[in-house]
């Protein structure tokens, strides 16, 4: 493995630069167009993914991931492994980075993350935690450029609940210059400290229980779960959440061209109708292709390979 005292971790939005997340979402579309086979840059180098949490997308698009740019990977039940438990994060961490040349890690608390990355001397990789979720959102705008050109100066809107991927997108907001509309029940909004870092940053984002207000005009409507990993004891809050629910009734109040989005997996019925997500606006498909994509750049990025 190649170990360093400064390795380059991606943990979060707003712990990357501006400058440096434009190059990772250029680097994947270019990448997507390449035939898998042809540039091996991440040969002989292997990939640990912890997931204490379930997962279909993240844990297949990093493997296919990282056999595509050459490396290989290995799969880790975080439930199965001493971690946190008979032994530290930090220990743990040091360990993994005598055997691996990257950590992917899927985890309950963010300090989980954060005490790993401190303590490797590899890189580390936010996989979800339950504060943020920073793939997805490189995936979404990616997906989102494909279809409408650059974000700069577009109107995002969230209807739903205020949950980790929206504190990524809050992030993201301040970091790709795009308008975020949040629409969340009373007592389901966002984490307050991710808008004011985002606002601190010059991020315009507006708050609101109402739908309508955030999704009028919008360029691209995004949901998710009303019932987020790590918040399954709260009980599914269809009588607070159903006014939030993305049909072709609030659809209408956007954009005629407006992308809908939506990271999976969806709750038919529920945060999203079969209309909507099955319907012409909707690119939920290609969000979860360009999870591909966008990761071969992340992993591209942590190993220096993109600058
Ligand atoms: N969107 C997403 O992270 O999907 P998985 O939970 O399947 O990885």
């Amino acid at each position: 493995m190649t170990t360093s005292q400064n390795p380059r971790h991606f943990l979060d939005l707003s712990q990357v630069s501006k400058d440096d997340l434009r190059s990772i979402i250029d680097d994947a579309c270019r990448r997507k167009q390449l035939l898998p086979g042809g540039d091996k840059p991440l040969a002989g180098k292997m990939l640990a993914m912890i997931f204490d949490k379930p997962s279909t997308r993240t844990r297949v698009s990093f493997d296919v991931a990282m056999r595509q740019l050459g490396g290989e990977t290995l799969f880790l039940s975080g439930t199965e492994m001493q971690l946190g438990r008979s032994e530290t994060i930090a220990d743990t961490a040091r360990v993994l980075s005598r055997y691996v040349d990257a950590i992917m890690i899927r985890t309950t608390e963010h300090e989980r993350l954060t005490e790993m990355a401190e303590n490797a001397t590899v890189p580390v990789i936010n996989g979800l935690t339950d504060d943020t979720h920073p793939c997805q959102i490189m995936a979404d705008l990616m997906t989102f450029e494909e279809k409408r050109g650059p974000v700069k100066g577009k109107v995002f809107a969230w209807s739903g609940d205020g949950n980790n991927v929206l504190a990524s997108f809050a992030e993201a907001s301040a970091r790709f210059d795009f308008e975020l509309r949040i629409a969340t029940p009373s007592g389901s909004d966002l984490d307050g400290r991710y808008i004011e870092w985002a606002r601190g940053e010059g991020a315009k984002i507006l708050t609101t229980e109402d739908p309508v207000e955030a999704v009028s005009g919008a360029d691209c409507v995004v949901t998710d779960t009303w019932v987020s990993m790590g918040r399954e004891d709260r009980a599914r809050g269809h009588n607070v959440f159903m006014p939030y629910q993305v049909n072709e009734r609030l659809m209408a109040h956007a954009k005629p061209e407006a992308l809908f989005m939506h990271c999976l997996p969806a709750h038919r019925g529920e945060e999203v109708t079969d209309g909507v997500i099955d319907g012409p606006q909707s690119v939920v498909f290609d969000e979860a292709e360009n999870r591909l994509h966008a990761q071969k750049s992340i992993l591209a990025w942590c190993f220096g390979e993109v600058t």
